[in-house]
């Protein structure tokens, strides 16, 4: 039997953080060889350019195409850089997985403002800054995907303020969006994980708390940053083409379980 195309071949696709912050897989990562297993050409796109390293590491020892590009989201010089640099490089741009996010933080009466500043322009305005430079590229050729990382802390308190006010940004972001560039062939969707283990929480965790983690959810396990990355992808693919302004908990049921229900579990 003839082998199946890629989901995304011949494609390109920028992901942004697509490093990891510590040792492991994080969402970016994750997403980004997810990407180029399923035949897209990935743009790998980090502050930290070591990181964005890695992961290029990753994909070439699978066989995969991508190239690392050094670039601060919250720069929008940066930003439309890192656009260019796909196109020139890939010929074209289809995909933008919006990932970087950053901080949990304090209550607003303890909050430093600089501090509250920072983490929404790391998480909201940075997804402006990309999407309107990738936005023109994409309707070039008829159209796109752009996947934003938002959180299950956008639509519930978890203890920090600047972090759930900035992912509940990003969904009104991502479905303001969507309405704008919907006409232009450009479906935005956003993907809200749940307490995926990743580097980015590895250092807040002792196995306890983990384990308090999976009895919060329905199906009592931890997800892992491929569980989102798999949930980018598919948006990100036309198995998703007719889907748009949409927010995919990747949470285990999380966001739909009353408290303790299954702690006993
Ligand atoms: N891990 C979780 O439990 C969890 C849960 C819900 C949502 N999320 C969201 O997932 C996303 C990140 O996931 P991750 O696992 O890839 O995180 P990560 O922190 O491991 O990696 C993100 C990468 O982003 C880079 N980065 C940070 N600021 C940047 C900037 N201004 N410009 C360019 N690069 C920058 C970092 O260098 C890092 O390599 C965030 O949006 C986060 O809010 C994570």
């Amino acid at each position: 039997m003839a082998e199946r195309p890629g989901r995304l071949e011949g494609k390109v696709a920028i992901v942004t953080g697509a490093g990891s912050r510590g040792p492991g897989v994080g969402n970016g990562k994750a997403t980004a060889v997810l990407f180029a297993r399923e035949g897209a050409s990935v743009l790998l796109v980090d502050a930290q350019i070591e990181r964005a390293d890695e992961t290029l590491a990753m994909i070439e020892a699978e066989g995969g195409v991508a190239s690392t590009f050094q670039a601060d989201v919250t720069n929008e010089d940066d930003c439309k850089a890192m656009v260019e640099a796909a196109v020139e490089r890939h010929g074209r741009l289809d995909v933008l997985d919006n990932n970087v996010g950053i901080g949990l933080g304090p209550p607003v009466t303890e909050i430093d403002m600089d501090e509250w500043d920072r983490v929404q322009n790391t998480n909201v305005r940075s997804m402006v800054l990309t999407s309107r430079h990738a936005i023109p590229r994409m309707i070039q050729t008829g159209g796109g995907s752009i996947i934003n990382i938002s959180s299950g802390a956008g639509i519930a308190a978890i203890g920090a303020a600047a972090y759930t006010t900035s992912k509940a940004a990003v969904i009104g972001l991502t479905i303001a969006m969507a309405g704008d560039h919907g006409r232009q062939g450009i479906r935005i969707n956003c993907v809200a994980p749940g307490l995926v283990f990743t580097p980015m929480v590895a250092d807040m965790m002792d196995a306890d708390l983990r384990q308090h983690r999976r009895n919060s959810t329905m199906l009592g396990t931890e997800g892992t940053a491929w569980d989102v990355g798999n949930a980018a992808l598919f948006l990100a693919s036309e198995d998703a083409r007719w889907i748009t302004g949409q927010v995919l908990s990747v949470d285990a049921g999380m966001s739909v379980t009353s408290r303790h229900a299954y702690q006993e579990w």
